[in-house]
């Protein structure tokens, strides 16, 4: 590996982000974020709609992203973007930019695991001196599509204790404020009226997996439909009246769910280092039982910083940087053409 910067452009658009980050090292010199709003009224994301609105935010997000970051494009060493899992149209936008910027500019192509992202968006230095994970940790990543407790033995080692059956943690949040007319994505939204309710106002029942670190939330959204159509017929006004109430009792319900598959983890891989990672990590309920648990339990917990829990380039490209620093490490001396650079992954 050579020991001059390296500066990486990071593409994501897995979803209904724009992202577009160019890292020195590991350090994020930008991370531009262009939300579609257009999903808002269909209560969820139309696939359709997001790659139409990727194809017009891509050129300028990457534009912002350079731009900020005061770096031509002919100083870029690689570019990274999201491989996937993601919604196939969304993913063909950022793959045939990046592809052909790449090409153009003779220099190498890094494909990225969106969930191995999330994960690693830990090890972006950070001014606000967070300290990182060390190998083994656990990772709950809780996103709007993906719900998985991990064990990370190191960069690339990565295995899967447990997983959803169903429904994502996000998609329990979504669908629970889409029954309650709230608008997509609603997870944020139950969160800010969750601080002026009552947690304990309405109990949800907590669902049993055959393997106890996997998650179900598909029974819990049921539960939450159910109480709201039996509530709203004795009472039409019993949303509004208790809105602030059901969105505190529903976060309380998730919460304890992750919380409890977090100690079970715990409890059977013996590793006491906990990560949470993914768009539900900046749910302000978790960040604080698991800040409260760790004080009282002696976990060591790790919470990323608030911009780069939802989906963001800069995750991308922290991987990307990581992959290109094995790969050279691993081959040295190695002349990259305009080759797609492959990092074997355990
Ligand atoms: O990681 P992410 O941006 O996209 C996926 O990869 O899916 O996660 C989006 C999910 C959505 O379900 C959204 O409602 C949820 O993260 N989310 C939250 C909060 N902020 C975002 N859920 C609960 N509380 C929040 N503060
Ligand atoms: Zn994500």
């Amino acid at each position: 590996m050579q020991n001059k910067d390296i500066y990486i452009l990071a593409i994501e658009s897995s979803c209904d982000d724009t992202s577009a980050a160019v890292l020195k090292n590991d350090v994020v010199l930008s991370n531009v974020v262009a939300n579609q709003e257009v999903h808002q009224k269909y209560g969820g994301v139309v696939p359709e709609l997001a790659s139409r609105a990727h194809q017009q935010n891509i050129v300028p997000v990457v534009q912002q992203a350079l731009k900020q970051a005061k770096i031509d494009k002919n100083k870029l060493h690689a570019i990274a973007f999201t491989r996937g899992p993601g919604l196939m149209g969304s993913l063909l936008v950022g793959t045939s930019f990046a592809t052909t910027l790449a090409m153009s500019l003779n220099i190498p192509l890094i494909d990225v695991n969106h969930m191995q992202a999330h994960i690693l968006a830990h090890f972006i230095s950070d001014s606000s001196k967070n300290i990182k994970p060390t190998f083994p940790f656990i990772s709950l990543t809780i996103s709007g599509g993906h719900t998985q407790l991990v064990q990370v033995n190191s960069y690339f080692d990565f295995k899967i204790l447990g997983e959803t059956i169903d429904d994502a943690a996000g998609e329990a949040f979504d669908k629970s404020a889409k029954i309650l007319g709230l608008p997509y994505p609603g997870g944020p939204l139950i969160d800010k009226y969750a601080k002026l309710g009552n947690p304990k106002a309405f109990p949800f029942p907590i669902p049993k997996t055959k393997n106890e670190l996997d998650f179900s939330f598909s029974g819990f959204k049921t539960a939450v439909l159910r109480f709201v159509q039996k509530n709203t017929k004795e009472n039409p006004n019993f949303i509004q009246e208790n809105l602030h109430d059901i969105c505190a009792s529903i976060q309380n319900g998730i919460v304890t769910i992750l919380m409890k598959k977090i100690e079970k983890a715990i409890q059977t891989t013996g590793i006491n280092q906990i990560a949470i990672a993914g768009g539900v990590s900046a749910n302000s309920e978790i960040r604080k039982q698991l800040l409260q648990a760790s004080s009282g339990k002696k976990w060591k917990v790790f919470i990323p910083p608030f911009e780069y829990t939802t989906d963001n380039a800069a995750m991308i490209g922290i991987v990307g940087f990581l992959k290109y620093k094995h790969h050279f490490k691993a081959k040295k001396n190695n002349h990259l053409a305009t080759a797609r650079l492959k990092v074997e992954e355990n």
